[in-house]
């Protein structure tokens, strides 16, 4: 009995764990992901159609698709959502033309599974990582998270702008810890937000990010549960049929 629990647990655990494994770096900022938490995810789905959608392009998802998962009616969506194509059918193209290369000396890439190639932590942390850094002529900013990165602080408005903290004299910052600990950033022009409710934002966008990648996530949990239910019930019925086969050899 032990080994048929401990062998249904190996084949179905899979099931309900979710992996993200994170390349380019570890995360700079510590990120606790929720996306079940639907008002997050509408208001990151918000969000990235105003501030994100101009450049980037989510071409696995399509507006009907999002507009179910999210309970928004398709004519809210089509009316204040869909700035880049007309169809609720459609995937979410960006509106980016091919010259955007030359622009910024990189394709803004699409970002369907951004949060599963990086994983959420990553992606949060980018979105707090900029800084002003007067060395980078195009945009401006430099990105601690992924430096030289070639976007622009598009929420610049929200955030405001940040500087690195100049360590102290003789000090190599983090030296003696081993260099682990999160890089300070200090507030240098004052945005709409604060800090707070900046880091809400973009957790709400990166939450809208990991729903993204898997917008069947949510019915793959319920189908899982119901598996492992339907399996733990068969166990116990093969068992009691055993027995009760067995009960007059003994
Ligand atoms: C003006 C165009 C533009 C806008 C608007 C924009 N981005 Fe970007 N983004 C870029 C470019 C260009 C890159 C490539 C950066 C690089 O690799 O140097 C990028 C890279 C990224 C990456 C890293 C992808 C990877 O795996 O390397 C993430 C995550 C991202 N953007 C998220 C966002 C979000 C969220 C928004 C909306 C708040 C947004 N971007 C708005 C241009 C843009």
């Amino acid at each position: 009995m032990k080994r048929l629990i401990l062998l249904s647990s190996l084949l179905f655990g899979g099931l309900l764990s979710t992996h993200a494994n994170a390349a380019g770096g570890e995360p700079v900022f510590a990120f606790t992901p929720h996306p079940d938490n639907i008002a997050s995810v509408q208001r990151g789905a918000r969000d990235f159609m105003n501030y994100c959608s101009g450049c980037h392009s989510l071409k696995y998802l399509r507006y009907s698709r999002a507009a179910a998962d999210l309970g928004l009616p398709e004519e809210l969506v089509e009316k204040s959502l869909m700035f880049t194509t007309e169809k609720v059918q459609q995937p979410i193209v960006s509106a980016m033309p091919a010259q955007a290369e030359s622009w910024f000396g990189r394709q803004p890439p699409d970002l369907s599974l951004v949060s599963r190639k990086r994983g959420p932590a990553w992606v949060y942390s980018f979105l707090n990582g900029f800084y002003v850094d007067p060395s980078k002529a195009a945009t401006g900013v430099n990105n601690l998270q992924l430096p030289g990165a070639s976007m622009p602080h598009v929420l610049w408005e929200q955030q405001g702008f940040r500087a690195q903290v100049e360590a102290p004299e003789g000090e190599h910052a983090g030296a003696e810890h081993g260099g682990h600990h999160a890089p300070e950033l200090e507030t240098v022009i004052e945005g709409k937000l604060t800090q707070d409710e900046y880091e809400e934002m973009i957790a709400n966008l990166t939450n809208f990010l990991i729903y993204a990648a898997e917008p069947g996530r949510a019915d793959r949990i319920s189908l899982g549960m119901k598996v492992l239910f339907y399996m733990l019930l068969l166990v116990g019925l093969t068992y009691m049929l055993k027995r009760e086969f067995w009960r007059d050899v003994h």
